[in-house]
């Protein structure tokens, strides 16, 4: 049987390379080959601080970048979660066939818990919940995401088997699928991962020139002397991009510079951020047209919408059914 895809995004326009590299990449490839969901998850987003005024706006910006990043309304389902019920309600579901010692042992949950201290919110904690209602709602077998997301894939795949050992067989096991480069680091500090809540540590493909100049140009490379032959995880990361963004012949020039020692760094950060430029110049340029007609970007929201809905409610119908839901 043919794979679907599923994958979903947080609801902000800035999309940085990490996110793009990690998985979006790969749903732009995917897209020729199978059945492919992708979801701004904007019930997702209200579990952490947000401004109620801006998350229409936001929401609208996401898709409008996901398309500026080659998703294709046409081929894809693009929506929002919060216009097909059906997630929250399945996740309901799920909820009641959960162990909150799962839950508690998410890194992800331990992470956002620590930093928030006393207010932690019952929807950080079954965030993961929502995540796996997300996949099987439409039966996805294939999760195209980056490093950080796989531990909620294990999580999802062991929500599927727990449902169909209760309620018998009803979804598929969905599996990850690691994008090309599937942690890119934070270019002011290679220690911790590209982060859209870091200023400094990202690119977003609709940066202007120069505002991708200068954090490249800023990009931490090596913090002590060399040894040997091991790159640095920062120097590393630069020639992740290098090889993302830029044409072999660039790439092996720079390594080859990198083994003999002739290499400088100045001179590898200003040609990765040319290329930089010049790669996300038409993504940039997409995004702009696409902001100015809002009135379009609400209709691939309303379009991916009305071909989410029925596989939705069939996926819940069967479900309910089996759960003992009374039907009149
Ligand atoms: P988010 O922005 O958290 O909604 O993430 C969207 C997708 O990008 C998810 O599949 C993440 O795993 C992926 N992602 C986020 N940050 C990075 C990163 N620094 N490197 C690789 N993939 C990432
Ligand atoms: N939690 C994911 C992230 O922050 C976003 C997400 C929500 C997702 N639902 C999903 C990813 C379903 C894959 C499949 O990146």
């Amino acid at each position: 049987m043919k794979d679907v895809v599923f994958s979903g995004i947080q609801p902000t326009g800035l999309i940085h390379v990490g996110n793009y590299l990690g998985a979006i990449r790969k749903w732009v490839a995917l897209q020729d080959r199978h059945p492919c969901y992708y979801c701004v998850v904007d019930y997702h987003a209200i579990t952490a601080p947000y401004d109620p005024a801006d998350l229409p706006r936001r929401t609208l910006e996401a898709v409008a970048a996901n398309v500026a990043a080659g998703l294709d309304p046409d081929r894809s389902v693009i929506f929002v979660q919060s216009q097909i019920p059906e997630h929250t309600e399945l996740c309901w579901i799920f909820n009641a066939v959960t162990p909150v010692g799962e839950l508690q042992r998410m890194t992800q949950y331990k992470d956002k818990a620590r930093q928030r201290r006393e207010s932690v919110n019952a929807g950080l904690l079954n965030y993961p919940i929502l995540q796996a209602a997300d996949i099987l709602l439409y039966r996805g077998t294939l999760v195209p995401v980056g490093e950080d997301q796989a531990q909620h894939l294990e999580f999802a795949r062991e929500v599927a088997r727990r449902f169909n050992a209760l309620y018998g067989e009803t979804f598929p096991e969905p599996q990850v699928m690691l994008g090309d480069f599937p942690r890119v680091l934070a270019l002011n500090d290679p220690a911790v991962k590209m982060s859209k809540s870091v200023p400094g540590s990202y690119i977003a493909l609709t940066d202007e020139p120069e505002t991708i100049r200068e954090a490249v140009a800023k990009a931490v490379t090596d913090t002590g002397p060399r040894t040997g032959n091991e790159m640095s995880p920062g120097v590393k990361n630069l020639f992740d991009l290098l090889g993302a963004f830029s044409s072999p012949d660039t790439v092996r020039r720079f390594q080859q510079a990198y083994q003999d020692g002739s290499l400088r760094y100045v001179e590898l950060k200003r040609v990765l951020a040319d290329d930089l430029v010049s790669a996300l110049e038409p993504v940039r340029r997409r995004y702009r047209e696409l902001l100015a007609r809002p009135d379009d970007i609400r209709d691939i929201v309303r379009n991916g919408a009305d071909r989410a809905r029925p596989v939705a409610r069939a996926t819940l119908a069967e479900v309910r059914e089996k759960v003992g839901i009374l039907r009149v």
